[in-house]
């Protein structure tokens, strides 16, 4: 791949700077990429009105292109010309949860190119929070597909040097506009099935979902599909939102595998609940004990365990349900063995 001079722009996250705004949109306007912040993680984004930049999102990531991206709009208004049907179920998940973590899944009509769909008949819908990712939307006037703007199967970049340390060469503009706040990827919800199919946990939660529409399909576990067959959701490809070191979820605080671990003379990342003690070889964090804290922390604390360097990250148990719901599904998908 030719190496593309990557520039930042750094931004303020509430007030963009609308000349920093109007250079990203160029920049999209002709078929390049920009990464920007969303209030979930930062996104590759390109026209999604436009195969070649789109192309080009999969050969940045080093994405296989069976594996379709969410389309970015600025409001609901934009996402009927790209549906068959804006359905009632859909005009009041967004009247709930827009702008905001939730992308819905409904079948895509013409204008939207089957490049962005990986070939398939839905698309994936979703009004960003963010002020910067609000700003571009605008300016650029065409709907924005992007995935998270980490290479494939790597970790979602919750700051631009995480970007960076993946994407520098391969992209033209990344706009700096800090922490993102959410931590974990947007809730995914199918509306093509009845009752509509969570398939992919968020923030945004089953019973939140069916406190507006009634029902909401939860697999126990979501279904872990061979590469093989065509892919329901590539988040549920096994391994995703992976670090590059072993990751062990512990049952309770992790203190017996931790112990385990330094006894064979390891490097070990803990993230933990309780204090601990200085002690060799040991890099512990203390993490959040609320879902909402603890999403927002945990990748950029999975990214610097992976800088470190340590031979293993150990994970205490976290709580079940609601929120936790979609910190369980990463941490399960980080713990899994590399293919
Ligand atoms: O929070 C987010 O959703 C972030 C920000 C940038 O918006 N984006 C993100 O994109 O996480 P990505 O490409 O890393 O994950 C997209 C997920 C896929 O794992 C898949 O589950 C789902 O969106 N998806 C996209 N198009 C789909 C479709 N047509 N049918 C079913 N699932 C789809
Ligand atoms: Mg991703």
């Amino acid at each position: 791949m030719a190496h593309i001079h990557t520039k930042t722009l750094t931004v303020d996250p509430f007030h963009p700077d609308p000349a920093a705004i109007n250079q990203a949109s160029e920049v999209i306007q002709v078929g390049g990429l920009v990464a920007f912040p969303t209030e979930t993680v930062y996104g590759l984004g390109a026209n999604a009105l436009d195969s070649h930049a789109v192309a080009r999102i999969f050969e940045a990531k080093g994405r296989p292109s069976y594996n379709p991206l969410i389309v970015h709009i600025p409001d609901k208004d934009a996402a009927r010309d790209l549906v068959q049907e804006w359905t009632e179920t859909a005009e009041r998940l967004a009247d709930r949860f827009w702008a905001g973590a939730l992308t819905l899944v409904l079948k895509k009509s013409n204008r939207v190119p089957d490049m962005v769909t990986g070939g398939g008949d839905t698309v994936a819908l979703r009004v960003p929070a963010h002020p910067v990712a609000q700003a571009l939307l605008k300016r650029a006037g065409v709907p924005i597909a992007a995935p998270s703007a980490n290479r494939s199967n790597q970790l979602s970049p919750t700051l631009a040097a995480h970007v960076a340390q993946g994407l520098t060469g391969r992209i033209e503009m990344i706009l700096d506009g800090g922490a993102t706040t959410g931590g974990v990827e947007s809730t995914v919800l199918s509306l093509v099935e009845n009752p509509p199919r969570l398939l992919r946990p968020g923030l945004i939660t089953p019973s939140e979902i069916a406190e507006v529409i009634g029902a909401v399909q939860v697999g126990a576990e979501a279904p872990v599909q061979s590469k093989t067959t065509p892919l329901l959701s590539p988040g549920m490809l096994a391994r995703h939102y992976a670090p590059q070191t072993p990751l062990i979820i512990a049952q309770g605080d992790g203190a017996e595998e931790v112990s385990a671990f330094l006894r064979q003379g390891l490097r070990v990342g803990w993230l933990t609940f309780h204090p601990q003690p200085p002690q060799p070889n040991l890099y512990p964090t203390l993490m959040p004990s609320t879902a909402e804290g603890y999403a927002s922390r945990l990748f950029a604390e999975l990214h610097l365990l992976d800088g470190i360097g340590v031979d293993r990250i150990v994970v205490a148990e976290t709580p079940r349900g609601g929120k936790w719901l979609a910190i369980e599904d990463r941490l399960r998908r980080a713990s899994l063995p590399t293919e």
